[in-house]
């Protein structure tokens, strides 16, 4: 479904990315390893329009992303759960929710109701503004916004960064849900055993540069990797 290959991006004059080759499947969900500044942000920058790379291709379906403006590689199915959150402080749950809806394709399309079952605390809070949530309602609230454009690929970076254990587990509990669904997801988090346990197919990213790629069990078998790339 997404194949990334050779991938280069700067910041001005600051190279963040040098090499990065990834690959997704229809249906499996890839995990993005490394430590902090590594470059994996990076990646979903480039791969969603907000940074135009210096060199490599990026192709979704066999079409070229790079360098194509944000909004149209949304209309091509891709969304996004960004670092921060970033939802509409000023909009009630049900108007951040309904903001970026986007009509999907036959039966599966998500609704409110949808995402009220899968986050019974959005339906509870569903006239309270972004400004009035908690993290994890943030959170969930971000992530029930992504899914209403109805994504084929759906990316979350750093989706449980900052969370209580409890409300952590809620966001891995939901991933495996919509995992078990058929969703197609690219997964940043720095809980790399709970990653680990959603995931496939996993990439570990160093200084701009992929230097592994397997899949879950081979990742686990190996913990002197983890503790070289992630430190833990
Ligand atoms: N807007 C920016 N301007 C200049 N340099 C940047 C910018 N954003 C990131 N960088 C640099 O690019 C490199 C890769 O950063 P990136 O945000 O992709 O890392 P990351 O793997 O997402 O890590 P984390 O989210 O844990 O910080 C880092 O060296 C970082 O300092
Ligand atoms: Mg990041």
């Amino acid at each position: 479904m997404l194949s990334i290959q050779g991938l280069a991006a700067k910041y001005g004059s600051c190279q963040a990315l040098f090499d990065i080759d990834l690959e997704v499947k229809r249906g499996e969900v890839v995990g993005l390893i490394g430590r902090n500044g590594m470059g994996r942000t990076t990646v979903i920058n480039c791969l969603f329009g907000l940074l135009k790379p210096v060199a490599g291709e990026i192709k979704f379906d066999g079409r070229v992303l790079n360098g194509m403006a944000p909004y149209r590689v949304g209309r091509l199915g891709l969304s996004l759960v960004p670092e921060g959150r970033q939802i509409f402080p000023t909009l009630t749950v049900e108007e951040n929710l309904v903001a970026t809806a986007k009509r999907g394709e036959g039966s599966s399309s998500w609704t409110l109701e949808r995402i009220y079952e899968l986050f019974p605390r959005l339906k509870e809070r569903r006239t309270n503004l972004g400004t009035q949530l908690s993290g994890g309602e943030q959170q969930m609230l971000a992530i029930g916004r992504a899914l209403m454009t109805n994504p084929r690929l759906l990316v979350l970076d750093e989706a449980t960064e900052g969370l209580a254990p409890i409300v952590r587990a809620e966001i891995w509990n939901v991933l495996a849900k919509l995992k078990q669904d058929g969703l197609t997801m690219i997964v940043v988090d720095k809980n790399t055993k709970a990653l680990l346990r959603l995931s496939d197919h996993n990439f570990i990213l160093d200084k701009g540069v992929t230097v592994w790629r397997g899949t879950s069990s081979e990742l686990s078998a190996r913990p002197e990797l983890i503790a070289q790339y992630v430190g833990v």
